[in-house]
């Protein structure tokens, strides 16, 4: 899969029921721990978290695309994340190390789309309850969760127009449209 095709990814929030190997995710893993960080200091840890008791028992305490709320929340064994990495801290978080969370989660999404994988990264979740079924001691340094799985649906980007709007929208077949603004409408050249 080429660079282009890789951006062409997509937020999925819909899975089929089939497990991730053990080398996808030390794949996703290993794209993380590559990633720019500050410093190279690499504060980052990860809990994988893909027995079914424990993704089932975390997954009602995350929350999924508020805009179109309740169309994309998971139904449990239908469509449902089949893993959760969590992104942790090994200090008290710091505006750069969720810079390095953002870079590390984002370079994780990269290569999972090119094993045809899909995620939903996570900020709206009970971060104490998470925390407690993940045997994270303090739960401010757990920063984002990560949803996981092959995809079960086939969101769609497509850039704003004039006055539009970035807000994601589901059409009459329950596809998603995800609107980004082009690089014109968000860019000056000095
Ligand atoms: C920091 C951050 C937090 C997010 N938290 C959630 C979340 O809690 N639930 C969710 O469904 N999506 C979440 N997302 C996914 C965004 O909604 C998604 O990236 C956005 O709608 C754009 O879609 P795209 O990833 O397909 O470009 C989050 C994304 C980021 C970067």
């Amino acid at each position: 899969m080429d660079f282009q095709e890789i951006l062409l990814r997509r937020t999925i929030r819909r899975f089929q029921q089939k497990p991730l190997s053990e080398a996808d995710f030390r794949a996703l893993l290993n794209a993380a721990r590559l990633a720019s960080c500050a410093s190279n200091r690499q504060r980052l840890r990860y809990i994988v978290a893909r027995e079914p008791g424990r993704v089932a028992a975390i997954l009602p305490h995350t929350a999924y695309a508020a805009l179109v709320k309740p169309h994309r929340d998971p139904v449990p064994g239908v469509n449902s994340p089949v893993a959760f990495i969590a992104v942790t801290a090994t200090e008290e978080p710091s505006s750069h190390l969720y810079a390095d969370a953002g870079a590390a989660i984002q370079s994780l999404e990269f290569a999972a789309w090119e094993r045809s994988i899909g995620c939903c990264w996570l900020a709206s979740f009970d971060r104490e309850k998470a925390a407690a079924l993940l045997e994270v001691k303090d739960a401010d340094r757990l920063l984002y969760l990560v949803a996981l799985g092959y995809p079960a649906e086939s969101p769609v980007r497509e850039d704003i127009r004039g006055d539009g709007s970035p807000r994601y929208y589901l059409d009459s077949d329950d596809v998603l449209h995800v609107p980004k603004w082009t690089v014109d409408s968000i860019t000056e050249w000095k």
